[in-house]
């Protein structure tokens, strides 16, 4: 671990080097850039589109995250090994790297879920290892996360589930309340509509399929309001069709909402077409940072050298 005189010394250093604004970078996703076998899904998707577009929240500003010579350790293990790069508002960055390279445990860090063993990570500025309880909760409550097996509390309508994304926005005498009396119906139906699902606002979680769960766990995502979505291989436990659908929906709401993605994924067809930059990862350090035009197919095979997990 560093002290806190070198890490003082070092935050200076670093907050001196990144006082400079930058542009957002924000492109939407072109209407003309799907492949032919991509069709149905994008019709699902504007099924799901004309009232989808209302209910999300006009754009908040993103945050600059800084991550600055981070490692992190388990026991004897390093998971993350002197890794730095600048996310900037907007933009959306493919994560990639076989299984073991360290992703999850980065987008934990960047979500302030775990903390680096060194270095530092400065969200607008801030480390985000010296910010106080409320602050680092103003954080984790900004930064939403895309699980794999997204959990909904099976015993809860899917509309009480996406509610529980509005907990960290309420008084606890409103989140008391609400278990008594339905909260918020029609923002909760807006939410749902953006991911198709507004007509099953009042079913259980038991009686939709596993691509209709993933879909309310967006829903429940956006409930927070996030301008940092963290995705961590959302789509990897659904078919192919879905995981589509799946992936088109996570990064039209990054644009609608004008958040920071970061989309882990071994899928490197989304990783040529779809994103602003893709970062990778092979045992724990940063083994690529580059825009996808000048990501080489011998980069690609370095990341993914003796793993399987590569699609495309
Ligand atoms: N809580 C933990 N305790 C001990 N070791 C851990 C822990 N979390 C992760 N690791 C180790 O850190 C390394 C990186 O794990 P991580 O989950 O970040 O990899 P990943 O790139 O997300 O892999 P995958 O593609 O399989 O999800 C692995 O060697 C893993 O065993
Ligand atoms: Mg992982």
């Amino acid at each position: 671990m560093q002290s806190a005189g070198a890490r003082d010394t070092t935050r200076r250093r670093v907050l001196d080097a990144t006082s400079g604004s930058r542009d957002p970078v924000v492109k939407a996703l072109k209407a003309d850039d799907a492949s032919p076998h991509e069709q149905p899904i994008r019709v699902a998707l504007d099924a799901a589109k004309p009232e989808a577009a209302e209910p999300v929240r006009a754009p908040s500003i993103s945050p600059t995250i800084l991550v600055q010579d981070v490692d992190r350790r388990f026991g004897d293990r390093m998971a993350v090994r002197h890794v730095s790069f600048t996310l900037h508002p907007g933009e959306r960055v493919a994560l990639i790297g076989a299984s073991g390279s360290g992703k999850t445990t980065l987008l934990d860090m960047l979500a302030g879920g775990i903390r680096a063993t060194n270095g530092f990570i400065f969200v607008e500025g801030v480390d985000i290892q010296a910010m106080s309880a409320p602050a680092l909760r103003r954080h984790r409550a900004r930064c939403g996360i895309f699980q794999q097996s997204p959990v909904l509390v099976p015993q809860l309508t899917i509309h009480q589930n996406v509610l529980v994304g509005r907990l960290t926005h309420w008084h606890w005498t409103k989140t008391l309340a609400s278990m008594f009396v339905t909260m918020e119906r029609d923002h909760i139906r807006g939410l749902l509509d953006n991911v198709g699902l507004g007509e099953r606002q009042f079913d259980m979680p038991g009686q939709l399929s596993g691509g209709q769960q993933q879909r309310v766990a967006i829903a429940r995502t956006l409930a927070t309001e996030p301008v940092v979505l963290l995705a961590d291989e959302p789509t990897a436990s659904l078919d192919p069709v879905t995981a589509m659908t799946i992936t088109r929906l996570v990064f039209d709401i990054a644009a609608r909402l004008n958040a920071t993605l970061v989309f882990c994924t071994h899928w490197l067809d989304l990783v040529r077409t779809k994103v602003d930059r893709v970062i990778g990862m092979r045992h724990g350090k940063l083994a690529l940072d580059a825009p996808p035009s000048e990501v080489s197919e011998q980069a690609l095979d370095h990341i993914y050298a003796g793993s399987t997990e590569r699609i495309g």
